[in-house]
């Protein structure tokens, strides 16, 4: 390369250097002055001279959560072609091309693109209208709730410490953003309007969103994305709902975020431990259980009672709470074990024939690949339960 040298002033350039070098150590001494003074300073959490964001590179971090984000990222177009996306690129149409090339004619037709109007005549066939008014209303609780995972995770950003933490919770922005547009459009295809939040849903939400700090993790990552899971979890091997195993392998990624960056930078005892953080917890996840409660006829109708539903859902949440090291004011244990006697004394009162069931250790999740991903998270749901 040859550039065509032009001529500077020399000695202006070192008057102009100058200047910097004071005005820039004046500024940085006065924001550091009014950091330690907590009257200001410098507003982000950046490192410029080690150029790389306060706590480090965290290279761990990014290659578990962005790396494997990226290498796992789906597009609408191809995983539901009968949305209104068109976000895949030439290259990625090129090579599916080439591997459909490679299919059978009952494989190709399995893999055909349908269009929004064959999606919603697929919807009618396989479903009756209590059982399409019964799935829009369980995944309408998720719909909402992505709307909220895309904030939280958003306001995460400015919470976290390192490069890899940062460069992790920007990926899950990413597909928050996209969970909650093509599910958006899922629901809608269902043609039976769709249900605002119920109270428990808004105050569950709203708590995760006004929770201080790193207590947003437990509502989000914790507690909301495992019921996200279960539901997805419960539906990717219905007809039409196939789409949703990209959302619980996505939402797999973000259960694990909380464990991981505790691992690069552990909360102290006192976070962990301290009464009013147990109880902040507890007060956050309350409205929690009547959320997954009041879905019973729902449920119902798709088969599946709400107690396994529930008891699975609470298994999980408690092992996930525990290894992150977000105590409860109970053990997971006895906890676990007085939801039990809670769900066994409503049922013996409500039911007819109710014999003692540990719903503790019932699982509702359907696909095999999704039963897989929650075992390596969560354990085996006897051994999880008898932890
Ligand atoms: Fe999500
Ligand atoms: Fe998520």
């Amino acid at each position: 390369m040859h550039f065509e040298k032009l001529t500077v002033n020399k000695r202006a350039t070192q008057i102009n250097v100058d200047v910097e070098r004071v005005a820039n150590a004046a500024v940085r001494t006065f924001d550091k002055v009014m950091g330690k003074l907590r009257l200001g300073g410098r507003r982000a959490a950046y490192d410029d001279v080690a150029y790389e964001f306060l706590g480090g590179a965290q290279d761990t971090l990014r290659k578990k959560h962005y790396d494997k984000s990226l290498r796992l990222l789906w597009k609408a177009e191809h995983a539901a072609p009968w949305t209104s996306f068109k976000d895949a690129g030439e290259a990625e149409k090129a090579l599916l091309g080439i591997a459909e090339r490679g299919l059978n004619d009952a494989e190709k037709s399995a893999r055909s693109r349908i269009s929004s109007k064959d999606f919603k005549a697929l919807l009618d066939r396989e479903y009756t209208l209590a059982e399409k008014k019964a799935l829009v209303k369980i995944l309408s609780k998720i719909g909402h709730g992505e709307a909220y995972a895309w904030l939280v995770s958003a306001s995460m950003l400015n919470e976290v410490k390192s490069t890899g933490a940062r460069a992790a919770v920007t990926m899950q922005v990413m597909e928050e953003a996209k969970h909650f547009v093509v599910l958006r459009e899922l629901i809608q295809a269902f043609d039976v309007g769709v249900p605002r939040q119920a109270v428990w849903d808004y105050l569950l939400l709203e708590g995760c969103l006004r929770a201080k700090g790193l207590n947003r993790f437990f509502g989000m990552n914790v507690l909301v994305e495992t019921i996200a899971l279960s539901i997805f979890g419960m539906l990717s091997d219905k007809p039409g709902l196939e789409v949703l195993r990209l959302f619980h392998l996505d939402e797999s990624r973000h259960t694990a975020l909380p464990d991981n960056y505790f691992r690069e930078f552990p909360m102290t005892e006192w976070q962990k431990k301290s009464p009013s953080a147990r109880l902040s917890r507890l007060v956050m996840s309350l409205p929690a259980v009547p959320l997954v409660l009041y879905l019973e006829p729902e449920l119902a109708e798709l088969g599946v009672d709400v107690f396994e539903f529930a008891g699975s859902v609470l298994r999980k949440a408690v092992h996930l709470a525990e290894r992150s090291g977000f105590l409860l004011p109970l053990p997971g244990k006895p906890m676990l074990a007085m939801f039990n006697a809670i769900f066994n004394a409503y049922c013996k009162a409500t039911r007819e024939h109710h014999e003692w069931r540990d719903y503790m250790a019932a699982d509702t999740t359907g696909g095999a690949a999704e039963a897989a991903i929650e075992r390596e998270i969560f354990g085996t749901p006897q051994a999880a339960a008898a932890e």
